[in-house]
Formats: structure tokens, sequence, C-alpha cells
């Protein structure tokens, strides 16, 4: 029997590049509350998606020669590859480049616009284009756009206009009279005293500067600018239509919860209720505003080289270990960090030697005592009690984290019970009750106990580590996981022949891992600085690259020359004559590596005195590293050839 309706979303991720472990956070948060409502009975609908529209991917596409739509197409690709490898469970994926998508935002701007809740004024402000945000001159931090930092350059837009200010006091008695509307308090506090006590200003929702945008049906010069588009992801996913929507918008609106970061708590729970407002439709039960995951203390970014993606991470853990990670490692309400240390850290601790080495002690010792089968659970001991008390205490504990969306709680509560049975083994001692056949029966009894407190963590266990979860059932060879089943103790069947004990997670070598890795990020950061460096070089025109005459020459003759070390002596013909050019590759080759050679010379530098010999001309070599240097040969061009 369901225990009703709920409906779950994540935020759509922006396909401006591939998201990092901090975006993928949330996918993965959002999974652990889909999988633990519908572990209780609910019939869930687990929405996520892409937000594929704006300036910035317009501006990206067309540095690469590439359409916007390839370019959304590839990320969008990859955000979906991103959501299946970490084995979330959406049932949905929305992309705004939907065709059922775009022509429901077409309506409901236009309901919107003839009922005159959108209408038409121009937009003058600082314009940020990395955020597509207009920003007015108190916003800027030092004259910069408040949000990322970057140059804002002084814009006039014609544009459409949504009232918010007509919605202010209905809003704000809505939060009022819904105290959990935004959650946590904290997050509730600043969006009341930060952005609506000083009162609303009415949102521009369109955009005439750029092309990739779903049209305004009826001015053709406009495009509906991205809040409009993507937060109506959350209705049209349902089949909203301003006309008459079908079965699954009355079946799971309005979400229960829509799960998003700090960031954007402010266009979910002041922009998004609006919007609802004015069409006339049910508000979300609750917007939850999760904290965000840093490297260390740092924002992750590609350009400072410490940015993590999920795909390295499972490579390297495994799927569940970096779930695992997420959901125990990030706090609540405040920021969380992501370190290889801490990960390496949880990994041995948690999974390989509390959790693995319960199930593997436990099935070894079921095979070693009783060729893998229990025959009895009935001879219990007032210990048992409060260890079976324990066990159950978990679920209700894990109902409330799970409902105040503390997730970390939650996981800790089954981690919690997977020590307490290992407390249980070290009290019970089944190898001291091994040696004397009289034991039997308790000892039976005993691992009876811990193979049902196991079967137990297992089912719960499911909402975090579904692969780990399902190994675990496999091994100790039990089909039943439901919800019923982990109210009370001892659903587990005597009889079933458990499986062979294998391992369910080997223990990492720290310092070898963490060397590898940070050779890696060194690689990773050399890399950011290159191409930080190669951005930073001022651009020249092809008129100035033409001023530089490069011929093919082949190497006649060669010599190290007595005075300096650094320098060989060439004699070069470069297709009319013989020249002599001094080059300060002596570190890297010897006169018979060259001797005979075509290489690529610049003709036409002027003549510079090196050690006393004069140079005419210079040859081009490749720095590959700081300290190796590689000339370029082109063998097979004829000497005098033009290279352009
Ligand atoms: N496209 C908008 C959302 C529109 S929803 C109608 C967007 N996209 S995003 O790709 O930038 O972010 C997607 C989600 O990831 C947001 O909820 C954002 O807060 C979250 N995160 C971005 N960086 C994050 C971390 N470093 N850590 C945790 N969450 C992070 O915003």
């Amino acid at each position: 029997m369901s225990k009703g309706k709920y409906y779950i979303t994540t935020a759509i991720a922006y396909t401006s590049k591939k998201p990092h472990i901090g975006n993928s956070y949330e996918i993965v948060l959002t999974d652990a509350i889909a999988r633990f409502k519908r572990l209780q009975g609910y019939d869930v609908f687990f929405c996520t998606g892409t937000d594929e529209h704006g300036q910035k991917i317009e501006e990206q596409a067309k540095a690469d020669g590439i359409t916007p739509k390839q370019h959304v197409d590839k990320i969008a690709g990859e955000i979906k590859d991103i959501c299946d490898n970490l084995n979330t469970t959406y049932d949905h994926f929305i992309r705004t480049t939907d065709d059922y998508h775009e022509k429901a935002v077409q309506k409901i701007f236009k309901k919107l616009y003839d009922q005159g809740d959108i209408y038409k004024s121009s937009y003058e402000g600082h314009y940020c284009v990395p955020c597509e945000s207009f920003f007015t001159e108190s916003q800027l931090v030092n004259g910069k756009c408040p949000d990322c930092g970057a140059e804002v350059k002084l814009a006039k837009e014609e544009a459409y206009f949504l009232r918010l200010s007509k919605y202010q006091k209905q809003l704000e008695e809505h939060i009022e009279n819904n105290p959990d509307f935004i959650y946590p308090e904290s997050r509730k506090k600043e969006m009341i005293n930060n952005f609506i006590k000083p009162g609303l200003q009415d949102l521009c929702v369109s955009r005439t500067s750029f092309k990739w945008g779903i049209p305004v049906t009826f001015d053709d010069k406009h495009v509906i600018y991205v809040w409009i588009d993507a937060l109506s992801n959350y209705i049209t996913a349902l089949g909203y239509d301003p006309d008459g929507s079908g079965e699954m918008y009355s079946k799971y609106w309005p979400a229960d919860v829509h799960i998003v970061g700090k960031d954007i708590i402010r266009f979910h729970t002041i922009y998004w209720p609006i919007m609802l407002m004015a069409l006339g439709e049910p508000l979300p039960k609750q917007v939850y505003g999760h904290p965000w995951l840093l490297f260390g203390t740092d924002k992750m970014s590609k350009s400072k080289g410490n940015v993590i993606y999920a795909d390295e991470l499972t490579a390297r853990f495994g799927v569940d270990a970096v779930r695992y990670y997420l959901l125990s490692e990030m706090p609540h309400a405040t920021d969380g960090s992501i370190s290889y240390e801490t990960i390496i850290e949880r990994y041995n601790s948690d999974l390989a030697n509390t959790l693995g080495n319960l199930v593997n002690r436990t099935v070894a010792m079921i095979n070693k005592y009783f060729d893998g089968v229990l025959p009895v659970n009935d001879c219990t001991e007032e210990l048992d009690k409060g260890f079976i008390e324990d066990i159950l205490s978990a679920l209700p504990v894990m109902e409330k984290a799970f409902s105040d969306f503390r997730i970390a709680d939650a996981v800790e509560a089954v981690m919690n019970s997977a020590k307490r049975s290992n407390k249980y083994i070290d009290e019970t001692a089944p190898w001291a009750l091994a040696k004397d056949e009289a034991n039997k029966n308790r000892l039976s009894t005993v691992l009876y106990n811990l193979l049902e407190a196991i079967r137990i963590i297992a089912v719960e266990l499911t909402c975090f580590m579904p692969d780990t979860a399902k190994a675990i059932l496999s091994q100790i060879n039990c089909e039943e996981a439901s919800y019923e089943s982990i109210l009370s103790f001892g659903a587990a069947k005597l009889g079933t022949k458990v499986g062979t004990a294998t391992p369910l997670f080997t223990r990492i070598d720290a310092a070898v891992m963490l060397k590898e890795i940070e050779e890696e990020m060194q690689k990773k950061m050399q890399a950011a600085a290159n191409a930080a460096e190669i951005a930073g070089i001022a651009k020249i025109g092809i008129e100035d690259f033409a001023k530089v005459d490069l011929r093919v020459a082949t190497i006649k003759e060669c010599e190290p020359v007595k005075k300096a070390k650094k320098l060989l002596k060439l004699t070069v013909f470069d297709g009319a004559a013989n020249r002599t050019v001094a080059s300060g590759i002596a570190k890297w080759y010897k006169p018979e590596d060259l001797i005979g050679k075509n290489i690529i010379l610049v003709s036409n530098l002027k003549p510079a005195t090196l050690c006393g010999i004069e140079s005419q001309g210079m040859i081009l070599a490749a720095d590959c590293s700081e300290d190796d240097v590689k000339v370029i040969f082109v063998d097979g061009i004829p000497a005098g050839s033009k290279v352009r």
C-alpha cells in the first residue's frame, strides 16, 4: 500500500561545462532521500535534468565552432552519464531544450503577459556575462560582479519584467504560515532579511542581446531569460500546460521538496513561488537549500587545477564509497570540504574496518562453525535484548534525520548499528563459545542475531550504498529487504545457507595512494597554469605573424662552442645560401644528432652576437617541460620551403 506520493527534484544543472563533484553532490543527496522514501512505501517521482539556454552557452559554442545545440547535447550527455554512474534513480531527466518544455514555457510566458503579470519596459544596469545578470551600482563589489567577480559592462535593453512587487505580501504571508517552506531556518532568515524585507524589485525575464533561448511567441526579438525557463522545469516535467495539464501533474504537483544549493535558494523561494502564485498553481511544500562542497576551504575550479570529478573518484574508490563519503561527510547547513585524506580515512575506518569486517567475520563464522546454515535462534541471554533494541533504534533515528535533511546523521545511525554489532561480537566471543559443543545453541543464536542485524543494516544502507547493500544481502543469502521487515527483529530465515565470505572493501594503503594522487594533482595544476599562461599571452593579428619569415633549412655542420657550454654553432643551408646560427641546445643534442637534419629557421631575425658568434637566425624547438627541449625536425621537406 502506497503511503502517498512524493515528488522530489534537484536543481537542473547548467550545461556550460562538465560538472565537478560539488555539483554532483546534489544528485546523490536527492537520490538517497528518494530511495529512503521509496523504502518507506511512498510513490516517489524524482526529477533531475539540465538547464541549457543562455548567453554563456551561446558564446562558448561559438568559440568552439559548434552550434549551441551541439554544445548542450554533449554536456547534457556527460551530466546524464554522471547521474547514471553514481547509480541515481531519477524517474525523469528533463532538458530545457526538450520540445514539450519549450512549448509549455512559451505558454506560461504568454499567460503571464496576457494577465498583466509580465510587462514590457527597459533595463539599464551593469551586466555580467558569465552570470547573465544585471546589477545595480550598489550591488557591485569593487566595481565587479558580486557573484563571480568578473568585469561588468553598462548595458541597456528593452525587456519584459515579471511583477514581483505585486505578490510581495502574499509571499510574506505564505512564508509565515508555512514555517518549513524555506529550510533550514538560517536560509529562511537570510531570504527574509536580505531580499524580501528590503522590497522586491520586478524581475527582468527576457533578453534581446542573444538568441539561444526560448523565443517569446508574440515578440520575436526577445528570448525568455533563463529563470522563467529553468524554474518551470519542475512543472513542465509533469506535463503542466496552462490550457490543461495531464494526470502526472495532478498526481505529483505540488513538489514535496526542491533540493537546491545555497546560491539559488533565492530563485526558488522568491521568484518561483511568485510565478506559481501568478499562474494560480499551488506552491512546493518545501525548498531545502543545501550547503556547498569545497576543496579544502577553496571553491573547486578548473583554472586552479583543484577540480575533482565524480568519475575520477568512482574509478578510484568505487561508486558506493563515493556516495558514502559525500553523504556522510557533508554537514547539514555549513559548507563541507572534500579531501583525499578524509576519503581514504573514511574508506578504511568505516567501510573496510567497521562494515566490511562485521560482514566478513560473521559470514566466515557461520560457515566455519555451522557449514553456512544456522540451526536455532532461541538460546537468548539478557544482553541480546539490549543489542536488538539498539539495532532497531536506528530506523527511527534515520527517519527523523531524513525528515530534517540531516543525511549524515542518518548514515551515522546505520554505521552505529555496525559498530554496535562488532561490539556484540566482542561481548559474546563466538570463538570462545565454539570451543565447547555444549554452547552450540548459544553460538547459533549469537550468530543469528548478528546475521539479522546485518540484514537490517543492509536494508537501511540501500539508500546510501545500493550495490553494497545488494552484495551484503546476497552474501547472507537473504532476499527480505522490505521496510516492514526492518521494523522488528527476526525476518532472516534459519536454515538458509550463507554464501562465501568475500571482502566488501579492501583496505587502501593511504601513503601509496596519496603519493599517486599528489603526482596527478601536480600535473593537473601544471596544465591549469600552462592554460592560464597561454590564455594570458597577448594576441597578435595575422599581419604580425606574416612578418616572421620561417624557412625549412638543412643543418650542414655543427660544433660545440668552447666558451659557452650551452651553445652549439650550426651551419645551415636555407635553400639559397649557408648561414651561421648559434643555438642553446647543447644540453639536449650532440652535433651528430643534428647534422643532415631539416629544421625550421626564423630566417629574418636580426643578426645577434652570442659569445662571439654572429647568429643569423634561430631554429625552432619546443619546451616539452622545464628540463626537456626538442628541436622541430621536418625531414622530407626541401630546404628553402616557406612555413606559414
Ligand atoms: N541551472 C541552475 C539551476 C536552475 S534550477 C531551476 C544552476 N545550475 S548549476 O549547475 O550551477 O548548479 C546546479 C546545482 O549544483 C545547484 O543547486 C548548485 O547550488 C549546486 N552546486 C554548485 N556547486 C556546488 C558545490 N560546490 N557543492 C554543492 N553543490 C553545488 O545553478
